[in-house]
């Protein structure tokens, strides 16, 4: 009798631009404070793209390393999927640029878009594609230019983000399955809390929309962060509970890094120390999609994680969107 298959994690990768842009930087641009950051938020600086650096040139270097670390040969890749919502287009999807910058012509590729749970979503996406035997090697990518859907001049929200790529490469086993479990939701009755209008077919693009800052983000800040922490919470818990382990079992917590107080609470009302908690918001922002990935590659490279050890990824993100997943390294 077949064994079932299941999803294993070859390796992962990340990149980042070069340029940094710190709260200092920021006094510069908006009224606003290195202190008044600092404690409302955990973030120190971010990412920023270089101008004539695409989503899509992100995803391609997060790409290369994790397929140099997952040791496989790039024809082996048979879909290509990222997760953003700041892709290079509307159309075509990032994926296809991406696919085309790697060479992998013909190979299927298409976005996914789950704002912050992006990769989350992505796991699932993958772990389902690899279970009904429709593919056998997978690259996931988180993929965001944050700074290019900001309004800089909202300290409200321009504060917050970034700009980075994280990549996965998932693989059919009969022997192993490294996703144990993936919880996913959403609520579409908070899309106005946190959302760009304009662009799309509510608000197509016309020098009003432009005019009225439309093409950027906007956020009900308090809102999103009093939402968030139960969110987060419910599907770390659900995930756990579909995954058969216990909280002991975890080696290591990555939430989304939007908020150290929310990242803080999310623990506290889990009864997780700290220290079991991966924190990396004081130098990238909120990176959305990018995020628990690339703080999952910065976990193994930095020996956070070592070979075996479970980890729980959990995000939350406009939608409203929300997930975990309890994967093996
Ligand atoms: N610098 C200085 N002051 C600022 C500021 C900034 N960048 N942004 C807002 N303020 C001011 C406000 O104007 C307000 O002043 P007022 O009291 O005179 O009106 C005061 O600081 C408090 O603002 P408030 O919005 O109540 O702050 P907050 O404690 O809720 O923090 C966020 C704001 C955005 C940091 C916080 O709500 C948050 O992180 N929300 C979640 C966002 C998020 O995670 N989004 C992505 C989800 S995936």
């Amino acid at each position: 009798m077949n064994k079932k298959i299941g999803a294993k994690i070859l390796g992962t990768g990340s990149y980042f631009p070069n340029k940094v842009l710190t709260n200092a930087d920021l006094e510069k641009i908006v009224e606003t404070s290195d202190e008044w950051i600092s404690t409302r938020t955990g973030i120190k600086e971010r990412r920023i793209a270089a101008n004539g650096e695409y989503t899509s040139d992100l995803a391609y270097k997060a790409s290369l390393e994790a397929i140099k670390a997952a040791n496989i040969k790039l024809e082996e890749i048979d879909l290509v999927l990222v997760a953003t919502i700041t892709p290079d287009m509307f159309f075509p999807s990032t994926a296809c640029f991406l696919q085309k910058k790697l060479g992998l012509n013909s190979v299927p590729a298409f976005d996914l878009s789950a704002a912050c749970s992006g990769f989350v979503y992505g796991v699932a996406t993958a772990k389902a594609f690899i279970e009904a035997g429709l593919y056998k090697n997978i690259l996931l990518v988180g993929a965001e230019e944050l700074s290019k859907i900001t309004d800089w001049t909202d300290r409200n929200t321009c504060i917050l983000f970034g700009d980075g790529a994280g990549a996965m490469i998932l693989s059919a086993s009969q022997q192993n399955n490294d996703i144990l479990s993936v919880f996913l939701g959403a609520d579409g009755s908070y899309a106005n809390l946190l959302f760009i209008p304009g662009g799309g077919s509510i608000n197509p693009a016309t020098a009003k929309t432009v005019d009225e800052k439309l093409h950027s983000m906007k956020m009900q800040g308090k809102e999103v962060f009093k939402a968030a922490i139960p969110k987060m919470v419910f599907a770390a818990q659900k995930a756990l509970e579909l995954s058969g382990r216990k909280l002991e079992d975890i080696k290591l917590f990555i939430p989304h890094q939007a908020n150290m107080r929310i990242i803080e609470a999310v623990a506290k009302k889990m009864n997780i120390p700290m220290e079991r908690v991966f924190v990396n918001i004081h130098k990238t922002g909120n990176i959305s999609s990018a995020t628990t990935i690339t703080a999952l590659d910065e976990a193994i490279k930095t020996g956070r994680l070592n070979k075996g050890d479970l980890v729980e990824l959990v995000a939350f993100g406009g939608g409203f969107t929300w997930g975990a997943t309890v994967v093996k390294v």
